[in-house]
């Protein structure tokens, strides 16, 4: 069998992590998808950068070229931001590819018009590692779960805030306190406005209230409200009440069942849900739906290696779906149920 041709797109904290599983997993990878699979090139934008272990011979920094080699069976785009992974995610679709991506913004903002782009070309868009790194979550609700109805999906997707909540729970510690520590240890960014403000989690909202209500939602329609001013004295207050404070993010079905809303905000939730026992930077999303009621999908929402593991299921699934000659499930938009804005939470 010839081997299925992968380009990278990015080779940072979770590019190299997927280049490094690519080659130490190679026997296990072409097993799996039942032909071997070859790291055919990796666009960086800073070739000085790149890690050891990955073979110079393969970087460009041209990568609208490596897109456009019509050679290629999947991209995997792992630079994060709208330009340019969006214009090369369509590009490799024109050129014949299938694509990966990590990307939460883009498919927050455009996952409707990528979608309809691949669907053009035949060809797959998986984006398992854009909401909650390693979990499984978009793929069980889009495939194990799509012969239930979902009604609620309700979670922990942001990993620096939740380290600074559980921090500021555990310890009585201030925002700034928490926040200082969390940046300390690598959580959070030098400018973590995009966590603590919400728009990280709002982002991750509008894919999932998408996947599960098999609609459109935007970046735009998720109300989104930070945890920045989270005090020691509102956990001492919930705590009187038998609570903790976590930034979830809350897509429902409305109740007459005709329009959905997402939301990101703080909320206070009793110690007794299994939500409360998210602890450091640990995500966990909790589905609620008609015949399966409750589920809990819990793990690491970040990092580079277990950001990998979910972007190298996609790179099997992709590339099964292509040696079946066959593509994966596309934009589950069907039922196109209108998003309500939100008032005042
Ligand atoms: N900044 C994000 C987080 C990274 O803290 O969860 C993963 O998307």
């Amino acid at each position: 069998t010839r081997p299925l041709k992968v380009a990278l797109l990015g080779c940072g904290v979770v590019g190299s992590e997927v280049a490094r599983i690519m080659t130490t997993h190679a026997d296990d990878l072409a097993a799996r998808i039942g032909a071997p699979v070859e790291l055919a090139g990796v666009a960086v934008r800073r070739p000085d950068r790149v890690r050891e272990g990955i073979d110079k011979s393969l970087i460009t920094t041209d990568a609208t070229a490596l897109v456009k080699r019509g050679d290629l069976d999947v991209v995997v785009e792992v630079i994060g931001g709208i330009e340019p992974a969006r214009t090369l995610i369509t590009t490799a679709f024109e050129h014949g590819a299938s694509v990966v991506s990590a990307n939460k913004a883009l498919l927050a903002q455009d996952g409707a018009a990528l979608h309809e782009a691949a669907d053009e070309h035949d060809r797959d868009l998986y984006y398992e590692a854009a909401v909650a790194g390693a979990i499984p979550l978009i793929r069980p609700l889009r495939e194990s779960l799509a012969g239930d109805k979902i009604n609620r999906v309700m979670g922990i997707v942001n990993g620096t805030t939740n380290f600074i909540l559980d921090k500021m729970d555990s310890t009585g510690a201030g925002y700034q306190e928490a926040l200082d520590e969390a940046t300390a240890l690598g959580y959070a960014e030098a400018d973590p406005t995009a966590d603590v403000e919400g728009f990280d989690a709002a982002a991750k909202a509008a894919i999932l209230a998408g996947i599960a209500f098999h609609t459109r939602v935007r970046l735009d329609d998720v109300y989104r409200e930070g945890m920045s001013e989270v005090t020691a004295a509102d956990f001492a207050s919930a705590k009187e009440m038998g609570c903790t404070i976590k930034l979830l993010a809350i897509c429902e079905r409305a109740a007459d069942g005709e329009s959905v809303t997402a939301r990101v905000h703080p909320a206070m939730i009793p110690l007794s849900h299994p939500l409360a026992s998210v602890r450091e930077a640990y995500n966990a999303v909790f589905v609620e739906s008609d015949a399966a009621g409750q589920l809990m999908f819990y793990g690491p929402g970040a990092g580079g290696a277990p950001t990998a593991s979910a972007v190298l299921g996609d790179l099997v699934a992709v590339c099964r779906n292509k040696l079946a000659g066959a593509t994966g499930p596309g934009e589950s938009a069907y039922t196109r149920l209108p998003v309500s804005p939100m008032g005042e939470v």
